[in-house]
């Protein structure tokens, strides 16, 4: 579905990826950890569009997107659910969820995914009215899985969802992730909460300085001495 090949990335004069190549088959969850700073946010922003390769190539659904400007992507079926979940702060919880469903195939269909999205995160109807820069970390983070949800996307792009949130909030949202592939889509999942990612995904690609160092199955990572060591403090 999503493939990704040899790709290269720089901010200016500075090197942020060198020759990063991963596929995502359709309806799987693939996990990509790494540590801060390792490249993740980087993969994940040109992927959806808002950095351009260097040079490589990503495919989605045969079509070559490397390059395409954002709403091309988000048309072409890619949601990015960024780090934070950057809602717009003055609007609504409906409004940001209303904005979401601005691709063509989505906006026709929007009483009937919001719905959806409500029935998910029953929390978001209770605050439908309430301005986003009032809820908590967790809600915001539920904002922006609904908001991209509304897109009607193929692919889900999850930058940290668990990011500072309490554990409990954290077991809801990979609950959700989890059911949103039971409903046929896909996610690419970037996460430093390297357990809980891995218990989650059926196949997970390690980054590290920029590059992709390791990767399988998910449950033959977690066997895997490196990762124990580095990633699980084992
Ligand atoms: N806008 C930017 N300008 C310059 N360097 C950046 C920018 N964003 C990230 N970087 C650098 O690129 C590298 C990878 O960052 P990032 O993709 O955010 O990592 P991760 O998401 O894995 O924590 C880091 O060295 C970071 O300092
Ligand atoms: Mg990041």
């Amino acid at each position: 579905m999503l493939e990704v090949s040899n790709i290269d990335v720089f901010y200016g004069k500075i090197q942020a990826l060198w020759g990063v190549s991963l596929r995502v088959d359709q309806e799987e969850i693939v996990a990509l950890i790494g540590a801060n700073g390792a490249g993740k946010t980087t993969l994940l922003n040109t992927i959806g569009g808002s950095l351009r390769p260097a040079s490589g190539n990503v495919m989605f659904l045969g079509k070559k997107i490397a390059g395409l400007a954002l709403p091309a992507i988000v048309e072409s079926g890619i949601a990015h659910i960024p780090e934070g979940g950057k809602p717009f702060p003055d609007m609504s919880v409906r409004e940001n969820l209303e904005m979401g469903a601005y691709p063509y195939r989505a906006w026709t269909r929007k009483e009937e995914t919001l719905k959806q999205v409500y029935h998910i995160f029953p929390r978001l109807r209770e605050r439908e009215r309430q301005l986003a820069r009032t809820l908590s970390g967790g809600e915001k983070q539920m904002l922006a899985m609904g908001r991209g949800l509304m897109s009607k996307p193929r692919l889900c792009l999850f930058d940290e969802p668990s990011y500072g949130l309490a554990p409990i909030i954290l077991l809801e949202l990979f609950r959700v992730i989890k059911s949103l592939r039971e409903q046929g889509l896909t996610v690419f999942l970037i996460e430093q909460n390297v357990r809980h990612s891995l218990e989650i995904a059926d196949r997970a690609y390690v980054m590290e300085n920029g590059r992709i160092t390791s990767e399988g199955k998910s449950k033959e990572l977690l066997q895997n001495d490196h990762i124990k060591k580095a990633y699980l403090g084992l």
